[in-house]
């Protein structure tokens, strides 16, 4: 038996993989109803949603192509930076399509906001917004969010593709490092 501690060590569980899991299964019926008859494009933002997005893909039963954004807005802290930089664009031309972009979390705000201003001059036909996570409290700037998992409280939450400093994308639940509350930011 290995004495190396597990990454879930010091990570107090918010949000089960179940929970999740049966969020997810209920957002991807809800996408499906809405966007019956239609053909969407996930707009996967990089890095933190790539396991929502894989897991609501495959809830949403309908066609759709997949999109990578890749988005940084935050430094190695746990504070946004309110400066959004593109370091990896969608692979075609949206125009005329139906823009599903699916975030990890919405915390300022900023990030969903430069992105829709960003999206919108490319002239889609409509842009909605799902997001795993919600933080109100931490609100700058109103979005839209059209699909939303879950709202919490202001906390620094890790895993299920969210990280800390990079580390704990790979957590298979959601949950909040010892020691990383919202009096450490
Ligand atoms: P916003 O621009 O402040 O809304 O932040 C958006 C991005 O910051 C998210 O897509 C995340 O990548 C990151 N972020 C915000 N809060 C957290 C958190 O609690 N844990 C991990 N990443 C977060
Ligand atoms: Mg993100």
């Amino acid at each position: 038996m290995s004495t190396t501690p597990n990454l879930a060590a010091g990570v107090r569980t918010l949000l089960s993989a179940e929970q999740i899991a049966a969020r997810v299964r209920e957002l991807g019926a809800e996408i499906t109803r809405a966007y019956e008859g239609r053909k969407l494009v996930l707009v996967c933002v990089l890095k933190g949603s790539f396991v929502f997005a894989a897991d609501l893909a495959r809830a949403i039963d309908l066609p759709l192509r997949v999109e990578f954004l890749g988005v940084r807005s935050y430094g190695s802290g746990t504070e946004s930076s309110g400066v959004v930089q593109i370091t990896h664009d969608l692979s075609k031309p949206i125009e005329g399509e139906d823009l599903l972009i699916v975030e990890d979390i919405v915390d300022t705000g900023l990030t969903i906001a430069h992105l829709l201003e960003l999206l919108s001059t490319r002239h889609p036909r409509d842009i909605r917004v799902c997001s795993l996570l919600h933080k109100p409290s931490r609100e700058r700037k109103k979005v839209p969010i059209h699909y939303l998992g879950f709202t919490i409280d202001d906390e620094f939450v890790v895993g299920y593709g969210l990280d800390w400093a990079e580390t704990y994308r790979n957590l298979p639940f959601l949950g909040i490092v010892e020691g990383t509350t919202a009096a450490t930011r």
